[in-house]
């Protein structure tokens, strides 16, 4: 399904609002989260929204989508500190039912392992909130990354370093590597989200509408699971055929 909002901020109210629905029918829900410059004004909704109506968090787990190889927790780029900042420190959310992958761990590979593992021990993810890349990558999985991959060491394409390079002060500082969790992994969430927004995602998002399930292009994978929404900006759906604008494909 595809949703079409005129602007950054009711994109946000609305996959904020499917967030905390999701938190009040299920209050032991587990939510896989993102990070990136889409997410931002979607968890500061997400925060005011929980506010105001007083939600129960005890019982909630999160596991993230992602963190970069190499950063330490405290780095103002790491998706640790991302996460403490716009969310987890502004929520009475238990610390230990947080979960990111551990992008210092000596064993990475079994730090990988272990975070498949952790998350289906958790019953698995009611809802899996995903950003894109303009390459067309979710979580870090790159282009031909094999769709059947868990949580695994990625090394990130010159693209995605570009792209987020707008985030550190020197290019050359953007880590190369990062743990992700696997297509496999959010395939197996029981519904997903994929918020895209601005004129940059407007390109990858026409392909993703046109295009059939490819390992070229990441998103496309979200193709063959049952319970997907899009939510889209007028400009990242720009170049979509104009009657899915406002309703449901
Ligand atoms: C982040 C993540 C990435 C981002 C994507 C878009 O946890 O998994 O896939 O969602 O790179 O990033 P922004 O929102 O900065 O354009």
């Amino acid at each position: 399904m595809y949703k079409i909002f005129e602007t950054v901020d009711e994109v946000s109210r609305y996959t904020a609002q499917r967030l905390l629905d999701t938190i009040l029918a299920k209050p032991e829900a587990v939510l896989g989260l993102a990070t990136g410059g889409t997410m931002e004004p979607v968890y500061a909704q997400l925060v005011g929204m929980l506010e105001q109506s007083a939600v129960d968090l005890s019982r909630l787990t999160t596991f993230n989508l992602d963190e970069y190889i190499g950063l330490s927790a405290s780095h103002a780029q790491s998706y640790r500190y991302y996460m403490g900042q716009h969310l987890f420190d502004r929520l009475s959310l238990p610390r230990e039912s947080v979960h990111l992958p551990d992008g210092n761990a000596e064993d990475v590979d079994a730090a990988c392992r272990a975070y498949s593992t952790a998350i289906q021990a958790a019953g698995g993810l009611d809802l899996q909130l995903l950003g894109i890349g303009s390459n067309g990558h979710i979580g870090f999985n790159e282009p031909h990354t094999d769709f059947s991959c868990r949580t695994h060491v990625i090394a990130l394409s010159e693209q995605t370093r570009r792209d987020n390079g707008r985030f550190f002060s020197d290019q050359s500082e953007v880590p190369t590597h990062a743990l992700t969790l696997g297509i496999q992994d959010i395939l197996e969430a029981e519904e997903i989200m994929l918020v895209a927004t601005g004129s940059k995602k407007a390109a990858i998002m026409a392909e993703l509408y046109h295009g059939g399930v490819d390992e070229a292009l990441p998103a496309s994978a979200l193709k063959q699971h049952h319970n997907v929404t899009i939510v889209m900006d007028s400009q990242a759906a720009a170049l979509l055929p104009r009657q899915e604008e406002g309703g449901a494909a």
